[in-house]
């Protein structure tokens, strides 16, 4: 893997982050700018802090009125192809990154994920009707083939000069959905090599810009010139061994943690309704990642679930299997990915967040998104197939609960933690304890920590 000059994140320091939960949230804020060496105005844009301002918010959209925040947090202890990552991640679902780091460091500690990305490569597709005859259209499109291909590379120069460009054109004859006796659909795919940008706006200027010559070879009409966002060329692949051993935990087994495991992955490989959950899990830790680094997470997502289906019956995008005292798990998905244009140029925060991450090319970029969302899958099917995702899911969701509620920062963990204990987990609950005596956090007194704790707790 080649060296990252720009990287702000030194892998040999990553022992910084053990217990890095436990600190307040300044605390955290003071350590990462220390170990990552952020300056001021850096660590205030990955923080938002001083982050996305009025001015750019009002250019980047129309009607603008303001800027909306998310949570943004680290995913630690990812190990992708033999090199460490502090992952950001914007969320606002609790359990995410915690899922994600735990079942990082689980794997870190065997080896860590193997991954790899295909070429950048992005389908514009045209439309065409009124072509008379389809199999002759086709003839005529296959014909003009090198001069349709010469022309595309004229209308992307820059990219064809750094080596990526227009790489094949297609052509697919698709049975009218109104029945045999309607006009085919004629499409025409231009296949590009988008290099380091996502490519959307790349390869529909290249698909305006070809349609009138695809009509002049055609004869026919040339409707929609648009990028496909089901990027199956373009796809990405994250792999994990881990012996059964180190699966141990809740009291269970290490065997008895995999066989729940795989008994996830072949639910959701028999059955769509639990595979789109299935992978709206692996998508969590995929999406998280996404938003922080400025990605259009709609195109991740349209390209994910569409290719989830491809064989006809929506599928898993991950696969768990159990062979010889070893659990293996694989994910594959279509990852269209930039590390330059759109928001990249204008949001401060992505910019750091990509330095963050190292400031990886795309396609190290979708090996570490594929490893995020194998590690957010293991997470989530680990906890699914033994004891339940509840009890820790309502242990995190029970902080944005007690601040709900209007207890003050000092008082969220205890209040949170005495709603777990009494296994109420919600507003009117914590509300409740606020406002009785031996609860003060919410009433402008001193906190009374002590009552907070849970009954019988340290
Ligand atoms: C919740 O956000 C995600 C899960 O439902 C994923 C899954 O069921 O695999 C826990």
């Amino acid at each position: 893997m080649a060296a990252h000059d720009d990287s702000l994140w030194d892998p040999s320091k990553s022992s910084v982050f053990s217990g890095f939960y436990k600190l307040t949230l300044e605390e955290r804020r003071r350590r990462v700018a220390a170990v990552l060496g952020l300056s001021a105005e850096e660590a205030g844009a990955l923080t938002g802090e001083q982050g996305l301002t009025d001015e750019v918010a009002n250019a980047m959209v129309e009607n603008a009125l303001g800027r909306f925040s998310l949570p943004l947090g680290l995913g630690l202890h990812l190990k992708v192809n033999g090199r460490d990552y502090v992952v950001p991640m914007v969320i606002e679902e609790p359990s995410v990154i915690a899922a994600v780091s735990f079942a990082a460091k689980l794997v870190a500690g065997v080896g860590g994920f193997q991954a790899e990305a295909d070429e950048a490569l992005m389908i514009g597709q045209l439309q065409v009707a009124r072509y008379g005859d389809p199999w002759q259209a086709v003839e005529r499109l296959h014909a003009a083939k090198e001069e349709l291909l010469t022309l595309a590379r004229g209308f992307l120069p820059h990219l064809t000069q750094r080596g990526g460009g227009m790489r094949e054109l297609e052509v697919r004859v698709l049975p009218a959905p109104e029945g045999p006796e309607h006009e085919p659909l004629l499409v025409v795919h231009l296949v590009v090599d988008t290099l380091e940008a996502m490519g959307a706006n790349l390869v529909n200027t290249l698909a305006e810009n070809m349609a009138p010559h695809v009509e002049r070879i055609t004869g026919g009409r040339v409707y929609l010139r648009i990028l496909s966002n089901l990027a199956d060329r373009r796809l990405a692949r994250a792999r994990c061994a881990l012996p059964e051993a180190v699966l141990e935990d809740f009291g269970l087994p290490g065997e008895d943690i995999a066989e729940g495991i795989v008994q996830a992955s072949r639910f959701a490989q028999a059955d769509p309704y639990r595979a789109a959950t299935h992978n709206k899990g692996v998508m969590n830790g995929i999406d998280a990642v996404a938003i922080a680094t400025g990605q259009d997470w709609r195109a991740i997502e349209a390209g994910a679930h569409a290719y989830a289906a491809r064989a006809g019956q929506y599928g898993p995008l991950s696969r768990w299997k159990r062979d010889g005292g070893v659990l293996w798990g694989e994910l594959e998905l279509p990852l269209a990915l930039g590390t330059v244009g759109g928001p990249l140029k204008v949001h401060p925060g992505v910019q750091v967040a990509l330095r963050v991450l190292g400031s990886p090319k795309a396609r190290e970029l979708a090996c570490v998104f594929a490893a995020v969302g194998l590690a957010q899958n293991l997470a989530a099917l680990r906890a699914l197939g033994s004891v339940g995702i509840q009890k820790g899911h309502m242990a995190l969701h029970a902080r944005s609960v007690a601040v709900s509620a209007g207890a003050r920062p000092e008082a969220v963990e205890a209040l949170a933690a005495l709603l777990v204990t009494e296994g109420e987990v919600r507003v009117e609950r914590a509300q409740e304890f606020l406002t009785e005596e031996r609860v003060a956090v919410g009433a402008g007194e001193a906190p009374t920590l002590a009552s907070l704790k849970p009954p019988g707790g340290e």
